[in-house]
C-alpha cells in the first residue's frame, strides 16, 4: 500500500482529498499544525473511511521540525501540500505572513523531497494565478496575468519555484489550479469549517441562511456580465479531491512525460453570484436575505476553466452539479449547528 503524505490535512480540501486516497487503497499520514484547522475533521474522516489517519501538529516553516516527520517515514512515495494561508482580504493586510508562511512551508518540502528521495509532489495551486483573464474559458496556457492578492502571488510563486527547482533533479510534480472548492461530502461527515467570518460566497449564503449572520451583500450587480454580478466556476470539494487521487495515479503510474504539469480543476462552467443563490434558495428552500453592496477590491468579473486536459489526461470525471453542492453545503451548515463536537472548531477566530 503507497504512503502519501498530505500536508494540511485537517483542512477543508485535505480532509476531502483524504477520503478518496483511502477509498482507493491508499495510506496517508497528515502534517498541520492546526492554526487553521482543528483535527474534528480527521475524525470526520475516520467515521466515513473507518481508517485513522495520523495527523503531525508540525509547523511546515520549521525545517528540523519537518525532516523528523520524514526521518519516521522513510516510504513517502507522493507529497501532496495543501497546507497555506488563503484567505485572500488577510493576505492584503498581512502580506508578509503570507509570503513567509506560504513560501517557506513550500521550500522545506522541496528540500525535503531531495533529502529523502521522495519522487511526486502535487501542489495546491487556484485559478488565482489567471489573475483577471483576457480570454474564458480558460486553459492551463492562458498567460498569467499580476496576481490581485499577495495570497495569489504566492500561487504564482509557489509555481515558479517548483518549476525552478524541478528542473534541477528527478522530482516530478503535478500544479492542480481550483477554481471554486465549495460544499461538503455526500455522508455531511466532513466539510467547511470556516474560521471566523466567512469571506467566501457559499459559506456565506449558508451562514446568512442559518442565520449565524444577519444578512450578506452581493458585492457588485453592475458589472459587464450577463445579470451584473461576477461570474465563477463553482466545483464540488469532492470532485476536487477525487483530481488529486488521479493526479497520484498518474504519476505513479509513470504517466507524466515532464518534470512538471499543470492541470484546471473546474467544471468548465461559469455561474454568477445571483445565479448561485437562486439556486441555493431551490435547493434548501430558504429565503435568502441579501443586499447589493459596493464591489469587492481585488474581485475578479468573469473566470471559468476549460477543464479538457485533466478529463483527457487524468481521466476525471465531474460527479456533482451545482445542486449537489449548495444541498451538501447547506447540509454541513445545519450539522455544524446541530453537532456540538464540531462547535469548538467553530469558535476558531483567524489568528
Ligand atoms: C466568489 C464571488 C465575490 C462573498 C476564492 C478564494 C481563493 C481561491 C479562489 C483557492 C465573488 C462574491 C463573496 C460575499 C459576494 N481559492 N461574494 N458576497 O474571490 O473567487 O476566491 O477562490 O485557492 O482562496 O477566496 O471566491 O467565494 O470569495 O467570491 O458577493 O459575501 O462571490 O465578490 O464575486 P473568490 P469568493
Amino acid at each position: 500500500m503507497q504512503k502519501i503524505l498530505v500536508t494540511g490535512g485537517c483542512g477543508y480540501i485535505g480532509a476531502h482529498t483524504i477520503v478518496d486516497l483511502l477509498e482507493n487503497g491508499y495510506e496517508v499520514i497528515s502534517i498541520d499544525n492546526n492554526s487553521r484547522s482543528t483535527p474534528q475533521l480527521l475524525a470526520g474522516v475516520e467515521k466515513i473511511t473507518a481508517k485513522k489517519v495520523k495527523n503531525y501538529k508540525v509547523d511546515l516553516c520549521s525545517y528540523d521540525d519537518t525532516v523528523a516527520v520524514f526521518q519516521e517515514n522513510r516510504d513517502v512515495a507522493a507529497i501532496i501540500h495543501f497546507a497555506a494561508y488563503k484567505a485572500v482580504g488577510e493576505s492584503v493586510s498581512e502580506p508578509l505572513m503570507y509570503f513567509e508562511n506560504n513560501l517557506q512551508s513550500l521550500v522545506n518540502l522541496l528540500k525535503c523531497t531531495k533529502e529523502f528521495n521522495i519522487p511526486h509532489f502535487v501542489f495546491s495551486s487556484s485559478c488565482t494565478v489567471y489573475g483577471n483573464p483576457d480570454h474564458i474559458p480558460v486553459t492551463e496556457l492562458t498567460p498569467q496575468q499580476p496576481a490581485e492578492s499577495p495570497y495569489g502571488a504566492t500561487k504564482q510563486m509557489g509555481e515558479r519555484i517548483i518549476n525552478d527547482f524541478a528542473h534541477t533533479g528527478s522530482l516530478k510534480s503535478i500544479l492542480l489550479r481550483y477554481f471554486n472548492p465549495v460544499g461538503a461530502h455526500p455522508s455531511i461527515a466532513i466539510g467547511e469549517v470556516p474560521l471566523g467570518r466567512p469571506a467566501n460566497l457559499v459559506p456565506a449564503i449558508t451562514q446568512t441562511a442559518i442565520g449565524k449572520l444577519p444578512t450578506m451583500q452581493v458585492y457588485g450587480d453592475d458589472y459587464p456580465t450577463r445579470d451584473g454580478s461576477c461570474v465563477r466556476d463553482y466545483i464540488h470539494v469532492s470532485d476536487i479531491a477525487h483530481a488529486h487521487t488521479l493526479a497520484v495515479n498518474y504519476m505513479l503510474d509513470g504517466k507524466l512525460k515532464s518534470n512538471v504539469d499543470v492541470f484546471n480543476l473546474g467544471t468548465g462552467n461559469g455561474v454568477t453570484v445571483l445565479e448561485a443563490i437562486k439556486a441555493f434558495e431551490a435547493v434548501s428552500g430558504v429565503k435568502l436575505n441579501y443586499s447589493i453592496g459596493p464591489r469587492r477590491p481585488g474581485d475578479v468579473v468573469d473566470i471559468y476553466a476549460n477543464n479538457d486536459k485533466a478529463i483527457k489526461e487524468l481521466g476525471w470525471n465531474i460527479k456533482y452539479n451545482l445542486d449537489d453542492m449548495m444541498r451538501t453545503a447547506w447540509e454541513w451548515e445545519l450539522r455544524l449547528r446541530d453537532d456540538k463536537t464540531l462547535h469548538t472548531s467553530q469558535n476558531f477566530q483567524l489568528n
